[in-house]
């Protein structure tokens, strides 16, 4: 299905978003192992988290949805079903790393694969340290899909990450919930935090200091009732929309502001947006709020270290809107966006090309110059939910039409997105 997205005169109103897609997945990750039925308000409405619920009711857990929409899960006690069928991961990275985490230390055999996209993401980063505590897994070279995985008693391991990556921080974590003896785990840039802040919720005792995470094996999980935050990577879509225009005046509700998350909010307000948060809360360990946001002129900022990683999946919105600032934005660091759902800075380069700018890419990064006018265009988003929106936010202030080319795979992370935007977008 293709999308025709107009241009817009401003960004008004007040949303309230599904919930985030990180702390979905673990949340039902964990509830699927946990003692008990556990309870979601607001579980995302992606189709990856669906992925993962998929796989978790074909591994035994019980899985329900009331009629006002709470999502119920009820755990297996520990100990997983063989499950009669390949385990279908779809889209979803997450799915398949964390999960094989889970598995490796399962009595159970299990082979895992995924879509074209996801056939040809790197595994070897979690193979490694979970091979290291003992799991058996096998992979297409060592390190593409389909996993399979025999699962057996695990033994802890001290393990220094060299990738910045909290897929790999949970998969190793949530393996090490079940193994024998205290693991320590440091990784090279603090991550988000949900895998540790899910395992806490679900009764599960580790400790953190700095970037060293320790956690002991042979720990039991109770279920827990929670309402999911709104996915802040998807707010930044409207956030970035709001940044654009002059008068705009939106304001998100029940918004994820974890600190490992909300780094968004200190960059678009360094590039003049003016925020405000208010009615912060504490729900299982992650902070939640609302956001108001008001633009002013955007000047222009430099994107690299840390900040590359936290804002990995926001980068590509960013880079869209950068046209619209004075001085331009250019990241560096985050070489990792060439191995998400679609090489994420050469579809970035080659739309933004497509609307009129000039890019400058580099191997970890790009740069998109200010003060450039975009043009209507066909954009391709690759299959790539996060290409698909980000390109629908630069449409916004185009001349002309935009026409988004298998716009659904928005549906990935975001189904509402397009009726979201319309709702908000003044034409
Ligand atoms: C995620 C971590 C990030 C991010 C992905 C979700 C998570 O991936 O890009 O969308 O939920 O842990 P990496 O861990 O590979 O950086």
């Amino acid at each position: 299905m293709d999308t025709t997205v107009r241009s817009a005169r401003n960004i008004l109103g007040a949303i309230r978003l599904p919930g985030d897609k990180s702390i979905s997945h673990r949340y039902a990750m964990l509830a699927a192992i946990a003692d008990g039925t556990s309870r979601f308000r607001n579980f995302s409405t992606g189709a990856d988290c669906a992925s993962t619920v998929r796989c978790m009711h074909q591994l035994g857990a019980r899985v329900g949805k009331t009629p006002d929409g709470v999502l119920e899960i009820t755990g297996r006690a520990g100990t997983l079903l063989q499950p009669s069928d390949r385990l279908d991961c779809g889209n979803s990275g997450s799915t398949m790393r964390m999960l094989t985490g889970i598995l490796s230390a399962q009595p159970i055999s299990c082979e895992l694969f995924g879509d074209a996209s996801l056939s040809r993401r790197p595994m070897a980063r979690i193979i490694e340290p979970l091979s290291r505590m003992g799991a058996k897994i096998t992979a297409t070279d060592g390190n593409r899909p389909p996993l399979k995985i025999h699962g057996t008693t695990l033994r802890a391991i001290r393990y220094e990450s060299p990738v910045a990556s909290a897929q790999v921080k949970s998969s190793v974590l949530f393996a090490s919930a079940q193994a024998e003896g205290e693991t320590i785990f440091e990784e090279p840039i603090k991550t988000r935090d949900h895998g540790e802040l899910a395992l806490r919720a679900f009764g599960v005792e580790l400790t953190r200091q700095k970037n060293r995470i320790t956690i002991c094996g042979g720990q039991r999980l109770k279920a827990i009732d929670a309402a999911v935050p709104g996915d802040i990577s998807s707010a930044a879509f409207f956030l970035c929309a709001a940044a654009i225009f002059p008068e705009s005046n939106l304001v998100i509700e029940d918004l994820l502001l974890n600190p490992t998350r909300a780094v968004l909010l200190d960059v678009l307000r360094a590039l003049g947006a003016r925020i405000n948060v208010i009615n912060l809360e504490d729900h299982h360990g992650e902070l939640v709020g609302t956001v108001k946001i008001e633009s002013g002129p955007l000047s222009g900022l430099k994107i690299s270290g840390a900040h590359s990683a936290a804002l990995i999946d926001e980068i590509p919105v960013l880079a869209a809107i950068a046209p619209f600032t004075r001085d331009g934005i250019e990241v560096h660091d985050a070489r990792e966006l060439r191995v998400k759902e679609s090489d994420r800075i050469a579809t970035v380069a080659k739309n933004l090309r497509a609307m009129g700018a000039s890019v400058e890419e580099f191997d970890d990064g790009l740069f998109v110059p200010g003060n450039q006018p975009l043009r209507g265009a066909e954009i391709d988003p690759a299959h790539d939910h996060r290409i698909a929106m980000a390109f629908a936010i630069a449409a916004l202030r185009a001349k002309g039409d935009t026409l988004i080319r298998n716009a659904e795979c928005a549906a990935i992370s975001f189904p509402e997105f397009y009726d979201l935007l319309d709702r908000v977008a003044e034409r």
